[in-house]
């Protein structure tokens, strides 16, 4: 078999590039000039107002009723189209193609390059207008680092992103900053990114300012207007940073991102530090600002079941690299990667008469310096049918099958369409 099998890939898969570039500080939205115009539309009900197994498995174990996956046959598995191979959808807002970051690794006395971090190696995918991308992955598997290399918050190494049609990563200052209007990010932590010597007002009337989209008493009406839409109250804008809870600070964080008016939010693991209450206040309200503006979201989380309920599609990273991506619906109940059922054998059901065997994967995610050979994910994949071409062979994102794509050489053809794979639903 060839070390580096062809076929297609999902309109939002992996992808080859090469070339790389240093990078690497944690940016400040408001000061990058991410946020655009005034919010002129109606009004939006914040949910909430407190504004705040085994060591080791030799094989995959199946959740209750759940069988085994069919055997590959032959290496139809290698077949699949790959998201690089497939038109956009033509509602698409948002089309990456072979996104790759590398960090440089220099050494020694002359500083002497001796290798790279691939932080993000390779990742497509096609984003549709009023859609919810979730990502999940393990930490350090490059969730932020492709969300951050999209809105060139960090120079890409290689690929490209076409926002409406034009490349970000190939735009001139000038674009740069309008598409910055319309693409913004709204971190984990709000306060590393909230300036502590500034009031809410302050923070967002910058903003307004920047993009020269309100000053004054305009500005003013604008921010009551903002805050008011988020779930806070307008006397809140007197108040810092450090004056609010956990939630309160995410609420102001995603205030400061609507102030410019944005087609498509990044949201890097925006519950990720909140309690578990809070983290469903903050989801339903970033749920009602979709429904009522039309946002389109990339919502990343390390966790499954934070993204379920907000996802109209998911993609599964691992070592800088998409291994799985479908629709919500499919990967939940038919998860075909070993690594995706690992992570949902972790999502509690909260039926306590249904028991899932939890999944421990052994070891830590290999470093993306020195990734595996062959699957990335092969020193630690449980499947049965692991064999020595798994250490061989790179799987292509490839659609298994009623456009659920997956890279693995063991999941064959057809496992992906309804029915088709012959598993049963698992939950
Ligand atoms: N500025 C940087 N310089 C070198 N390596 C980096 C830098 N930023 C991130 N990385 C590395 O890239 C990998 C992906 O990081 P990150 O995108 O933050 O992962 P995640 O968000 O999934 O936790 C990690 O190994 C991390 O150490
Ligand atoms: S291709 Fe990777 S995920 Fe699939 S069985 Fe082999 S090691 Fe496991
Ligand atoms: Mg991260």
């Amino acid at each position: 078999m060839p070390a580096t099998p062809e076929g297609p890939t999902p309109a939002g898969g992996q992808g080859a590039g090469d070339g790389q570039r240093s990078g690497g500080s944690q940016p400040n939205a408001a000061a990058d000039g991410l946020v655009g115009e005034g919010i002129e539309r109606g009004p939006v009900t914040a949910a909430g107002d407190g504004a705040e197994g085994r060591a080791q498995v030799a094989r995959i174990p199946e959740p209750p009723g759940r069988e085994e996956l069919p055997p590959a046959k032959g290496d139809s598995d290698l077949r699949g189209s790959t998201p690089d191979d497939m038109e956009p959808p033509p509602d698409a807002l948002l089309v990456v193609r072979g996104l790759k970051k590398y960090f440089p690794i220099h050494k020694g006395f002359f500083n002497r390059h001796v290798g790279d971090v691939k932080a993000v190696d390779g990742v497509s995918f096609a984003l549709r207008r009023g859609e919810t991308l979730g990502v999940v992955g393990e930490s350090g598997c490059g969730k932020s680092t492709m969300g951050r290399s999209i809105l060139r918050l960090i120079e890409p190494s290689a690929g490209s992103a076409h926002f409406e049609g034009n490349d970000i990563f190939t735009m001139e200052k000038g674009d740069l900053r309008r598409m910055r209007r319309r693409v913004q990010i709204v971190f984990q932590d709000p306060f590393s990114s909230l300036n502590p010597r500034m009031t809410i007002a302050e923070t967002i009337r910058e903003v307004l300012g920047i993009h020269g989209i309100a000053k004054g008493q305009k500005a003013n009406d604008r921010i009551a207007e903002l805050l008011r839409v988020v779930g806070l109250r307008p006397e809140h804008s007197v108040r810092y940073p450090h004056e609010f809870s956990g939630g309160q600070r995410q609420r102001i964080g995603i205030a400061r991102a609507l102030a410019v008016e944005p087609d498509l939010i990044v949201c890097d693991e925006p519950v990720s530090a909140l309690d578990v209450s809070v983290q469903a206040q903050v989801i339903n309200l970033l749920q009602d600002l979709q429904r009522e503006l039309g946002l389109t979201y990339i919502f990343i989380a390390h966790d499954l079941s934070v993204v379920e309920h907000i996802s109209d599609r998911v993609a599964v990273m691992y070592l800088g690299r998409i291994v799985e991506l479908a629709d919500a619906r499919q990967l939940y109940r038919n998860p075909l990667m070993p690594y995706t059922r690992a992570l949902l054998s972790a999502v509690p059901i909260p039926d306590p008469r249904i028991k899932r065997e939890r999944v421990v994967l052994q070891g830590d995610v290999p470093s993306p310096a020195n990734p595996p050979s062959g699957c990335p994910f092969h020193p630690r994949c449980p499947h049965p049918l692991k064999d020595a071409d798994c250490a061989k062979i790179v799987p292509p994102l490839a659609d298994k099958g009623g456009g659920h794509f997956a890279a693995c050489i063991k999941v064959p053809l057809g496992a992906g369409s309804d029915g088709g794979g012959g598993l049963p639903v698992l939950r």
